[in-house]
């Protein structure tokens, strides 16, 4: 049994026809579309990482899961999440980790997850947490190795933070930012951020977000963010949410309504050039097949 119930959940399985799916607009979309052209380069770029004695454990950490699979409301098309897609796609990858709040939503998880066999994979450790987002990132350090003889980081990988809104709080992002992974964080500015910003009672939760009062535009707020990611959680490398959009993002009814970002703790400009081909191949609507140059990963 390679799936690890933490924190009092007890896994149950729930049969297709009942299983919770997640109604998403056609951002969703794109941000599949990224995601696998993301996961393309990123698999390439661990495993070398790890065939170099530089990696340890590879490790994907999705704090904010969902259930697995999406139904895009516009075509009614049924796709799989980043959950799904990044267990198929990153086959070289050792543990993951996630959390999910609602019962429902995670038995769906597990429930996809025993439908594909992945309950009997003993290549792969698998942990499926209940609770809430921020304090599931501490847990990382109780369950990830600490240290491994020869190599340079015990454990480098991929968060995906997904929230449903602006509320990853700060504090969890300056926890996160001490792993070696790679943060690919979406944010769906326009049901919160827009909405909130000058609202009493909304404006409470975006200081928890952004670790101090948010002010200025939305574009402003999202600026500091990126600024913070930088000089505060020290990630070397930040692309987005604010100076690379993805391109398409402006296409989808409210202006920049959804932002992905990377931000990363590789020194290298290879973070870059993979941004750079996760946003040509979303551009050129190449469905995540990604579209790297030569050389993008040396
Ligand atoms: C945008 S969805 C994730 C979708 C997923 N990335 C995918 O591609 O299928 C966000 C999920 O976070 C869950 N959620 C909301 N608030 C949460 C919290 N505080 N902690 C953990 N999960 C939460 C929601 O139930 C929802 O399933």
């Amino acid at each position: 049994m390679t799936i690890i119930p933490m924190n009092g959940y007890v896994p149950k399985y729930i049969p297709v026809e009942k299983r919770e799916v997640r109604d998403s607009g056609s951002y969703a979309q794109i941000k599949i579309d990224a995601f696998t052209a993301y996961c393309a380069a990123a698999q390439h770029v661990f495993k070398t990482n790890r065939e170099k004695g530089i990696a340890g454990c590879l490790v994907y950490f999705e704090p904010f899961s969902g259930p697995g699979m999406n139904e895009i409301r516009e075509t009614k098309k049924r796709v799989k999440g980043t959950a799904l897609l990044a267990l198929e796609k990153l086959t070289y990858f050792d543990v993951f980790v996630f959390n999910e709040l609602k019962l429902k939503v995670l038995n769906a998880l597990y429930s996809e997850l025993v439908d594909l066999g992945l309950d009997s994979d003993s290549s792969r450790r698998i942990y499926l947490s209940k609770q809430d987002a921020n304090q599931t990132v501490s847990d990382l350090r109780t369950i990830l190795p600490k240290k491994q003889v020869g190599v340079a980081f015990p454990v480098m990988g991929v968060a995906v933070v997904d929230p449903p809104g602006m509320n990853f709080k700060w504090s969890a992002v300056m926890e996160l930012s001490h792993h070696r992974l790679d943060f690919v964080g979406m944010l769906s500015t326009s049901h919160d951020l827009t909405r909130n910003l000058d609202h009493v009672d909304g404006h409470a939760h975006l200081v928890d977000w952004l670790g101090e009062n948010p002010t200025g535009t939305p574009t402003q707020v999202l600026a500091r963010y990126e600024e913070k990611l930088r000089t505060v959680a020290k990630y070397e490398h930040v692309h987005g949410p604010t100076s690379s959009p993805l391109p398409g993002q402006q296409d989808i009814g409210v202006p920049r309504a959804y932002h992905l970002f990377l931000a990363t703790k590789c020194k290298t400009e290879v973070a870059s050039r993979i941004w750079r081909g996760v946003c040509r191949s979303v551009s050129k609507g190449t469905r995540g097949n990604a579209l790297f140059d030569e050389g993008d990963f040396d």
